[in-house]
């Protein structure tokens, strides 16, 4: 879902005259949380935090009425592709232009030295001046050893 948030809200920035065009990357370990998030299908319940004129453009519900469930809309599923990839490996196959790099509730899982190798691997994948941001119980990433700027609390510039 969250890839799919970040695509809302930069297709929903486009329809109101920003210029630029974007694509997303969902990465994870995961083959079956990967699968799921490729299908677009969440229940009534999940996309229940979107904002109803948000839900309203970016999903549609299923035509058999019988599956209480909606689809993420085709054009932006094809803006957004999944990968699987692991954070602990020495090489991330991504490209090292990426304007924003979204790294939450998952730092969480490693130790203090695997937190900074991978949040140091992580930003030579974003371009001069991107930024790196973190959920909110991860926002103590930022310490000496790590050369990031901290902008906000959980956001971060090279
Ligand atoms: C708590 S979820 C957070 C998902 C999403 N970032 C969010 O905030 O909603 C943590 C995710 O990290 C993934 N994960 C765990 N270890 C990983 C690793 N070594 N490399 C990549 N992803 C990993 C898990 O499969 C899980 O889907």
């Amino acid at each position: 879902m969250e890839a799919y948030t970040v695509a809302i809200v930069l297709d929903d920035m486009i329809s109101t005259g920003a210029k630029f065009q974007f694509s997303v990357l969902g990465t994870d370990i995961s083959t079956s949380v990967l699968q799921l998030a490729e299908t677009g299908i969440y229940t009534p319940e999940m996309i229940a935090p979107v904002p109803a004129e948000l839900a309203k453009r970016y999903f549609l519900s299923s035509r058999d009425p019988a599956r209480d469930e909606v689809r993420v809309i085709p054009r932006l599923r094809r803006s957004t592709n999944f990968m699987r990839m692991n954070l602990m490996d020495e090489v991330y196959p991504v490209d090292r232009d990426v304007d924003i790099i979204f790294c939450r509730n998952v730092l969480i899982y490693f130790d203090k030295p695997t937190q900074r190798k991978v949040v140091e691997q992580l930003c030579t994948h974003l371009r001069p001046g991107g930024y790196f941001i973190v959920g909110h119980s991860e926002s103590m990433i930022h310490n000496e050893s790590i050369m990031l700027q901290q902008v906000q609390p959980t956001i971060f510039t090279v």
